[in-house]
């Protein structure tokens, strides 16, 4: 059998650390079921680890700072391993694997820069993973960043290998990846690669399987996930239908079973009337956008290279909010973007009051290699001025959650109970509504994993408090 083949006595085991999107993420499981296919064990904890895998992460400095530091701390377990003091198996061979964004954008460097890291693999080879695990457990170092993706071209591994989901009642269904936007400070599109979409019968089979195996909510993955289906083929693909994210939000719907579907990210000017209309028609399909707007101002974005001015941006959100009772809009924007004028930073703080956004993630810019924004440096902006405009833009971002939590008060929403505390004798469930609003209520342990209607009655910052109807 091919998980013979590694020809380990006891099961190896693999610890895995991961960093960044949800794409990210959903990879890691990816990895995870591969390595268990070919007998790996996943451990927590990492100091049992024979294989230390770091998944990373390269859309800010931070992100991939936070991978160098993790893997410095390794390489020192590592040597003392070597020097037998540490670690609580007497003796054991840890290998070390380095992989995601920022292995795919520093390929070769990490092996030169970290003697101790046996292998560096980017996003495009996740599926050779077998044959590069093979290659270090004998004796080779190895990196192996293809540019060219081999992800979603034929779909084979994808069926092959099975796919280690995280204990949760969400599956993470990639459905496109990669980037063709070239916003002037994203290094997506260099680690990610262009723009590709799965087929939409793998999309359903997987889906269908999550359900089977007993998840409650699927959520469709992409960089610009309305974007799907762009380099599909609808007679070959489709049976002679439009490839679009819409239609197959319709065919999911189909499914059999209680569930819910959601889909992140969302570019704004690729939700097209079509999309909206079939969040309607679909009764699984949550009401909630994940929209980035990234600045509120037309002539940053611009500079940004974003295909959309701040009035576009409003008249998408308008048409949303018209359309749904109770829809939740949640967006990104950065702070700072090289020769941002206060006057512009603050259009983006009255954009998200304008435009009533319910929850916005928020990072000051942070410049990335190859990237255009990047060579502006006489433009960039100093590093206190932009800490300060985060902290201004979280502030206003805290009003707009609370403002968005405190107009839920007195409604009725269908909860999704997803997991349980005890406090002071008493059981206090967490779930989430359609509209992703975190919901706190108190209820039986047994409630998690089931549907239930819950009254709200009262807000606070980052979630809502209710009583079980
Ligand atoms: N595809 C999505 C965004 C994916 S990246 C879109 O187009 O909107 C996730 C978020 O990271 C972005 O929305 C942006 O707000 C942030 N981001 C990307 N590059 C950044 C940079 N160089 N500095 C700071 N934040 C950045
Ligand atoms: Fe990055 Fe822009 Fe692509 Fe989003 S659309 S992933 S921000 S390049
Ligand atoms: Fe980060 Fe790569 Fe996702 S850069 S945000 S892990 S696509």
């Amino acid at each position: 059998m091919e998980n013979k083949c590694f020809n380990q006595e006891v099961s190896p085991k693999v610890y895995i650390e991961t960093m960044g999107c949800q794409m990210n993420k959903s990879d890691t499981e990816r990895i995870l079921g591969m390595l268990s296919y070919f007998g790996y064990e996943e451990t927590t904890d990492p100091k049992d680890a024979d294989l230390l895998m770091v998944n990373t992460c390269s859309i800010r400095q931070l992100s991939a700072d936070k991978a160098y530091s993790l893997i410095g701390v390794w390489g020192k377990w590592k040597a003392e391993e070597h020097s037998k003091k540490l670690l609580k198996k007497p003796f054991k061979n840890i290998k070390i694997a380095f992989c995601g964004c920022v292995a795919q954008q520093d390929k070769e460097k990490l092996l030169k820069r970290f003697p101790y890291v046996d292998l560096v693999f980017g996003t495009n080879n996740v599926y050779e993973l077998p044959d590069l695990i093979k290659r270090i457990n004998a004796g080779e170092r190895v990196c192996a960043t293809n540019e060219t993706p081999k992800k979603f071209t034929d779909g084979e591994e994808e069926k092959k290998y099975p796919i280690k989901r995280a204990k949760s009642l969400n599956a993470w269904i990639p459905i496109m990846e990669g980037c063709d936007n070239f916003c002037t400070y994203c290094i997506v599109p260099f680690t990610r690669g262009r723009e590709r979409s799965r087929k939409p019968s793998e999309i359903i089979e997987e889906t269908q399987k999550a359900i089977r195996q007993g998840f409650k909510e699927i959520t469709l993955l992409g960089q610009n996930v309305d974007s799907y289906g762009k380099n599909l083929d609808p007679v070959k693909d489709y049976d002679g239908r439009e490839v679009t994210l819409a239609n197959l939000l319709r065919d999911l719907n189909k499914i059999d079973g209680k569930f819910r579907i959601r889909f992140v990210t969302s570019y704004p000017t690729d939700i097209s009337d079509d999309l909206i209309k079939a969040v309607k028609e679909c009764d699984k399909v949550c009401e909630f956008f994940h929209i980035p707007m990234q600045s509120g101002n037309s002539k940053v974005l611009k500079e940004m290279n974003r295909r959309y001015d701040r009035e576009t941006y409003g008249e998408i959100v308008k048409k949303i909010r018209n359309a749904f009772e109770d829809v939740a809009i949640t967006s990104d924007f950065i702070a700072g973007f090289p020769g941002e004028t206060e006057e512009e930073f603050l259009d983006t703080l009255s954009a998200i009051e304008e435009f009533e956004l319910d929850y916005s993630n928020t990072a000051a810019y942070s410049p990335r290699v190859k990237t255009k924004a990047a060579k502006w440096t006489d433009k960039f902006i100093d590093e206190n001025t932009k800490s300060q405009r985060l902290a201004r833009l979280n502030e206003k971002n805290r009003e707009a959650s609370l403002k968005s939590n405190q107009k839920c008060t007195g409604k009725t929403f269908e909860i999704l109970v997803e997991s349980y505390e005890e406090k002071d004798n008493q059981i206090i469930l967490a779930g989430r509504a359609r509209n992703n609003k975190i919901v706190h209520f108190n209820g039986e342990k047994n409630c998690v994993g089931q549907f239930v209607n819950v009254k709200i009655t009262g807000a606070s910052t980052w979630h809502l408090k209710g009583e079980l109807i």
